[in-house]
């Protein structure tokens, strides 16, 4: 091991003062600086080793082979310099952490108890080797950065992620997660675009808080995969997006999806596909789940493809979803002070499944204008109530 270790006298010291029958500490923090070659195995050895692990401001460590961080407790990641993944795309696509729910494969998995990553640095994902390789191969594995997994109590905050080949942050079977002030900046430099390259997505956790970021990519701003539950997502800024979405839900036979208790509020969604997003499919050989309590609130929109939408037929035709209704049922949702614009004329969109597979959905203090003439807001098969209720016709039916 060639990392630097320096005990933190003070720590010891206060220990010392607190207990007279002091327990050991060896490298109770750890330095790891550049060593010009593959930096993953120092970094992997300090943080096994060491409560703090520090890479100094200035410090670039080339991540060249993946990081396996899960089963940890009690530590402490101060990240004020670069961790930049080497875009050996043979290397990653054969060697990335797979995870089969999307078929998709990760550079790093973080897990344990007790863990914050900090310090203001920066996660560099190299993606632009990725974005070039991906626009030749749409079968491409692209790996996402940060994976959280099997974690309980971690903090992730002031870090800045750059340019993901995949999603920037998934959660996975976590239980207590706080985001706070992360920057993410996805943004392709040829034609080539930045594909998938969602904010966070959380899968099988409960209790995950995302707030004061700014994202600029080309996927999801967060996305609530299967099983999400607590969720508050506050204070984001989000441009180029896809918005904030739940689902998409209910798509494989004989799995069951939860997503409940979610609020999104104060968020700003500019330039992006959609706002407050819910999505479950409908159609035969699909699953089935329940998405419950749902808030998007206080939401300023500007240039947004669907301000507003609910589309429980999701990948499913008319004819499709009439005979084969949703059996993700919607419930008990609020969209609350939504504003801005629109770039097409239906600035609202909520469209259910037939046989009453949407119920109480609350709409209040809507705002919305579309780009020129007179905004439409379309609905199906669903009784709306609030005060917006009235500038949405009687709802179709099939
Ligand atoms: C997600 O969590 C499950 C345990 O529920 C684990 O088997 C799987 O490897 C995890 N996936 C990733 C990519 O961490
Ligand atoms: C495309 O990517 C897939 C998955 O990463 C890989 O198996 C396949 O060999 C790639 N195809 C080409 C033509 O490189
Ligand atoms: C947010 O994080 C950045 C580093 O990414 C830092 O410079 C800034 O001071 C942090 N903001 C707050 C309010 O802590
Ligand atoms: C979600 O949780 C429910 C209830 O615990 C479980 O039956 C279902 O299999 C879970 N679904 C997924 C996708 O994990
Ligand atoms: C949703 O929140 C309510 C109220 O806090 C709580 O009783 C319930 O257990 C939560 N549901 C889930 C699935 O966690
Ligand atoms: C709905 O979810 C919110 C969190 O988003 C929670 O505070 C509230 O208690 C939940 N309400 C019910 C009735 O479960
Ligand atoms: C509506 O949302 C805007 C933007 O977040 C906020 O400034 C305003 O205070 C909200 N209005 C109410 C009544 O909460
Ligand atoms: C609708 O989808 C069904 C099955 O998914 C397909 O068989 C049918 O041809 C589609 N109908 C139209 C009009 O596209
Ligand atoms: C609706 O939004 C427009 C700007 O988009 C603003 O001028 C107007 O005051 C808002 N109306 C209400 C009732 O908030």
């Amino acid at each position: 091991m060639h990392y630097l270790a320096t005990i933190s006298l003070l720590w010891v010291h206060l220990l010392a003062l607190a207990s007279a029958k002091l327990p050991s500490v060896p490298h109770a923090s750890c330095t790891v600086t550049a060593s010009g070659g593959d930096d993953s195995p120092r970094l992997l050895a300090a943080v096994r080793a060491c409560s703090e692990t520090i890479i100094p401001h200035g410090t670039t460590l080339n991540i060249a082979t993946r990081l396996d961080m899960t089963g940890l407790s009690d530590k402490h990641l101060k990240l004020e310099g670069t961790l930049s993944f080497q875009p050996n795309i043979p290397y990653w696509t054969a060697n990335g952490f797979p995870f089969t729910f999307q078929t998709q494969i990760t550079f790093w998995i973080l897990g344990g108890r007790n863990i914050r990553l900090d310090g203001g640095g920066t996660l560099d994902g190299q993606g632009q080797a990725w974005y070039n390789a991906f626009a030749s191969n749409s079968s491409l594995l692209r790996p996402i950065i940060l994976t959280v997994t099997e974690a309980e109590g971690v903090t992730v905050e002031n870090i800045q992620m750059k340019n993901s080949p995949e999603w920037h942050n998934f959660v996975n079977q976590s239980k207590d997660v706080v985001y706070n002030n992360i920057t993410i900046h996805a943004v392709s430099t040829n034609n080539n675009f930045a594909a998938n390259t969602d904010g966070w997505n959380t899968y099988r956790s409960d209790t995950i808080t995302i707030k004061n970021s700014v994202i600029v990519n080309g996927d999801d701003c967060v996305a609530f995969k299967p099983n999400s539950t607590n969720i508050l997502v506050e204070n984001l800024d989000c441009t180029g997006s896809h918005g904030i979405s739940v689902g998409s839900l209910g798509q494989f036979p004989g799995v069951f999806d939860i997503v409940r208790n979610v609020t999104a509020r104060n968020i700003h969604m500019s330039q992006a596909q959609n706002g407050a997003r819910i999505k479950a499919f409908a159609g035969p050989n699909v699953g089935s789940g329940i998405v419950q309590n749902i808030t998007f609130q206080n939401f300023v929109e500007s240039q947004v493809g669907n301000p507003v939408i609910v589309d429980q037929c999701y990948m499913t035709n008319a004819t499709a979803c009439a005979q084969f209704p949703s059996n993700t049922v919607i419930e008990d949702i609020i969209f609350d002070n939504i504003s801005g614009t629109s770039t097409g004329p239906v600035v609202a969109d909520i469209g259910c499944s037939p046989d009453g597979r949407c119920s109480s959905i609350t709409v209040t203090d809507l705002n919305l204008s579309a780009p020129s003439g007179a905004a439409q807001f379309t609905c199906q098969n669903v009784v709306l109530s609030g005060d917006s209720a009235s500038l949405f016709p009687t709802c179709s039916t099939t």
